[in-house]
């Protein structure tokens, strides 16, 4: 055995600190993949054309190195916002855009606030920053209460809207009321707005502490290309870029995702289909009397119930392993109250969603708890 104590050469905090756990990627043939809210569907042909032309034939113009400012993918984000690129920053996937603000507005003096549940990255940006976390508990109705987070002490806050993992989109108005009174910078995580009925995108003209952050991750169907953007007050970008790698994103993420956010039709069309099969899923659990929250992500969340009857935490486990049995991977949170007796399923093509039902449908009919 080594002697050699690793540890002891981390910062304190780094050495303490719980790594973030992201939904198994699970390889091989047969697998119904529902535990990251990918979308089902390929990304835009142009997309992918252009990640084409970007290496080149021979592969050569890799030899070079990105623009550092990613300036014409941040033109194309400002263009279809209706904002200006200095609006616009990007990132290798959202959660670089969320590690490049934590890292510029907060320290070990500061207090990061989150509600929970939402994105379990959250904490674990505030432990590598080593901040303080406040956490904003929701009951099971999951309402926003804006003064918890007013009076949360929080110098900036992550509001995950619509929220993971429920997929409830908060009004606008609870979202207003906040901007309005909240002395931090709020940072409104927007990675599932393409699926709701609006955003917030309207509000950064009224409120400089706002800071949006989307992903091409989910809409855009390019989780494996790693981009996404934050929105918001030129002078705060500018700070927040002093602190961002200068080739964050790569040349063929940074034309791939401006073919992408360029092709609008395309992803509108897929988007609407996933909400489509999502709405026709949720209503089947709700016919079964399965509660599941209103979605407005590409992601339901419902709390399994027998043919008998019985909901909580020992039967939604049940059906996890049982879906595992059956090669379909979605996704259980047991660390909180609030979503142990409950299952995140993401919205896979309308064949994948018909083999979820069937299988459901037979564990209900078969279930038998040990
Ligand atoms: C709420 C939320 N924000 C951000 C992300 C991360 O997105 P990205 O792939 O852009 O890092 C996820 C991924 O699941 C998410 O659920």
């Amino acid at each position: 055995m080594s002697l050699f104590e690793a540890s002891a050469y981390a910062l304190p905090h780094i050495a303490r600190l719980d790594p973030y756990i992201p939904g198994q990627q699970l390889q091989g043939p047969g697998w119904v993949k529902l535990n990251t809210n990918e979308n089902p569907y390929p990304p835009s042909p142009r997309a992918v054309e252009a990640m084409r032309d970007a290496l080149g034939k021979d592969g050569s113009s890799l030899a070079r190195y990105p623009d550092p400012t990613s300036r014409t993918l941040r033109e194309a984000i400002a263009v279809h916002h209706g904002l200006v690129a200095d609006q616009v920053i990007v990132g290798n996937g959202s959660d670089d855009v969320m590690t490049l603000l934590i890292r510029t507005f907060c320290g070990p003096q500061d207090i990061v606030g989150m509600t929970v549940p939402s994105y379990t990255l959250y904490p674990v940006l505030a432990g590598i920053q080593n901040t303080k976390l406040v956490e904003v508990l929701f009951e099971r109705s999951v309402s926003l209460d804006p003064k918890k987070i007013i009076h949360s002490g929080a110098k900036l806050f992550f509001l995950t809207s619509p929220n993971a993992p429920t997929g409830v989109a908060f009004e606008k108005e609870a979202i207003v009321e906040v901007l309005e009174s909240f002395p931090g910078i709020l940072v409104l995580d927007e990675a599932y707005a393409p699926f709701a009925q609006e955003d917030s995108v309207d509000l950064l003209s009224r409120f400089p502490r706002l800071l949006i952050v989307r992903t091409f991750s989910k809409a855009y169907g390019l989780a494996g290309l790693r981009v996404g953007y934050g929105l918001g007050e030129a002078s705060l970008l500018h700070l927040v870029d002093r602190v961002r790698e200068c080739y964050n994103v790569d040349a063929i993420a940074q034309a791939g995702a401006r073919a992408a956010i360029e092709d609008k039709a395309y992803t509108d069309a897929r988007v609407q289909k996933i909400i489509q099969t999502r709405d026709a899923f949720a209503k089947t659990l709700e016919s079964w009397g399965w509660f599941t929250y209103p979605s407005s992500a590409n992601f339901i969340f419902t709390e399994p119930r027998t043919a008998s009857g019985e909901a909580g935490s020992a039967i939604a486990r049940a059906l996890f392993d049982y879906l595992l049995d059956h090669k379909i991977l979605v996704r259980y949170f047991d660390s909180t109250p609030l979503t142990c007796s409950f299952l995140r399923i993401s919205i896979g093509s309308r064949e994948a969603m018909e083999v979820v039902t069937q299988t459901l449908q037979s564990w209900k009919q078969n279930v038998q708890l040990k």
